[in-house]
């Protein structure tokens, strides 16, 4: 028995996949989960409703394809849930990393001076995006939480620790060092919980998970739940479990995946790089004890944006609609869409910051909203590698590799090759995150080769070439950087 179980718990669904020995996918189950929107700014999701999804798309997947000799987890990251150690019940639904309802404590901290400390030991910035504050909000807000967290009764976790507490039956209270380093409470530095930083957002040391390597032993499944004990032997942030999927294991090598939001991933190997340009410096994985380090950029809206034409809007039916009508907008018309639904990421991090659209005439219609939608995914990258090739230079060499939902449009990977300069690589398999944490758990569990033998397998399907001339490229992001400089100025 050599198949390999991926769950893939994303921020819009849940995927399970089974994999053969040669991470060939047999079979694929997935579930949507409803989003919760409590007030402006807020996301929710129901842990309970998370967990049935696994359940079932789990159930399917194994009815497809048979027993599994390992599950590799991967998952949305700084995503916050508590639950009560003695029940396994969460004390509130999960507090989603888009919820921006801790901008005015990361204010506060900024004011009292920890965005230095925190950026130095953590890598990151002191934006709502990540779990620290998110914790803290809940012990403030829920009463007796903070002294029910103190007794050791509560604990925290990413939803990879909710699962895998769940998955072994309460057994294990852990997380890999991926998902423990967005949490801004982890120094990616010395490996460990930042116990100054810790006391500072008032979260008790108990509380936290035990930290491992991304591929290791994570317990196993109870019986009860899918007739087998199936050891979890790797577990990754989706962004990360997709760096490893893209095999992007040299330094230098990039990929960026385009889901809900957009997030590009640089490795610099075992060098932490101390971002100037309002990047994140992050683990990209963990093995075998050895930490290798990415540069990273995060932006809150890609996908998203379709579906906000189709669903905000009504001005597509299904998602692949954008690609004919952004064929067919008027190119001279030039509109400019900054998508900052739920502020700005890298590199700019403004959680106030809200969407604009500018260059309206009497003959926009759908085909230019379409247009200026996709260009936005492409111009928000461009801003990234800007930060990167500014942050380490040899990244203005490099090929980038791509995957996630958006990339099988042909004319959106083309646009984007054209405002980088630079190739763009989608290879052949999509699934690339469910494919890096499947690799993770074959990996310790002695299916799968090592690292380099993998990368060898990575295969193209089609290499986007730059194709725009330099002086509309140089007008197209001068136009951007002053409609998002307008926008972050409303
Ligand atoms: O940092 C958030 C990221 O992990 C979410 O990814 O694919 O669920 O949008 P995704």
């Amino acid at each position: 028995m050599t198949r390999i179980l991926a769950l893939d718990q994303g921020t819009t669904s849940t995927r399970a996949i089974v994999f053969d020995a040669d991470l060939r996918p047999l079979a694929t189950a997935q579930r949507e989960f409803p989003q919760i929107f409590p007030a402006p700014g807020w996301v929710e999701h129901d842990p309970e409703a998370i967990w049935a999804t696994v359940l079932s798309t789990i159930r399917e997947a194994l009815a497809q394809a048979g027993p599994v000799a390992a599950l590799g987890l991967t998952n949305q990251r700084e995503t916050v849930v508590i639950w009560d150690r003695a029940t396994g019940v969460p004390i509130h639904n999960a507090i989603v990393w888009q919820d921006r309802r801790t901008a005015d404590i990361c204010a506060h901290l900024k004011a009292e001076g920890w965005e230095a400390r925190i950026t130095e030991r953590t890598g990151l910035l002191l934006d709502p995006y990540f779990s620290g504050t998110k914790v803290k909000w809940l012990l403030d807000t829920l009463p007796g939480a903070r002294e029910r967290a103190e007794r050791g009764e509560l604990a925290f976790g990413t939803i990879d620790s909710f699962l895998i507490w769940r998955l072994t039956g309460g057994k294990v209270h852990a997380t890999d060092a991926t998902n423990a380093a967005r949490t801004l409470l982890y120094d990616i530095g010395r490996n460990d919980w930042d116990a100054e930083i810790c006391a500072a957002l008032g979260v008790p040391r108990t509380m936290l998970p035990g930290v491992k390597d991304c591929a290791a032993d994570f317990g196993v499944t109870d019986p009860a739940l899918f007739g087998a004990a199936i050891p979890i032997t790797g577990v990754a942030g989706d962004q990360q479990a997709a760096t490893v999927g893209q095999a992007c294991f040299a330094p230098g090598m990039m990929k960026s995946t385009y889901g809900t939001g957009c997030f590009a991933l640089l490795n610099t190997g075992t060098e932490r790089v101390v971002s100037r340009n309002r990047l994140l410096t992050t683990i990209a994985y963990r093995l075998n004890g050895e930490t290798t380090y990415a540069l990273e950029g995060s932006i809150f809206i890609a996908g998203a944006v379709v579906q906000w034409l189709r669903d905000g809007l009504g001005l597509i039916a299904r998602a692949a609609d954008t690609q004919a009508l952004a064929e067919a907008a008027d190119p001279a018309q030039g509109l400019v869409l900054v998508p900052a639904f739920t502020g700005l990421g890298a590199p700019y991090w403004s959680p106030d910051c809200r969407g604009a659209i500018f260059g309206l005439t009497r003959n926009s219609g759908p085909a230019e909203f379409a247009r200026a939608a996709l260009e936005s995914v492409g111009l928000q990258t461009n801003d990234l590698l800007d930060a990167m090739r500014a942050d380490w230079g040899a990244a203005g060499d490099s090929v980038l590799r791509v995957d996630g939902g958006m990339v099988a449009s042909d004319w959106t990977m083309q646009f984007l090759a054209d405002i980088l300069g630079a190739p763009v690589d989608r290879p052949v398999v999509a699934e690339t995150t469910a494919l890096g944490a499947a690799y993770l758990a074959g990996l310790q569990a002695g299916i799968c080769p090592p690292p380099d033998i993998f990368a060898r397998r990575w295969a193209l399907d089609r290499r986007f070439t730059p194709a725009m001339d330099a002086t509309t490229r140089a007008a197209k992001r001068a136009r951007w950087q002053r409609a998002v400089a307008a926008a972050l100025a409303v």
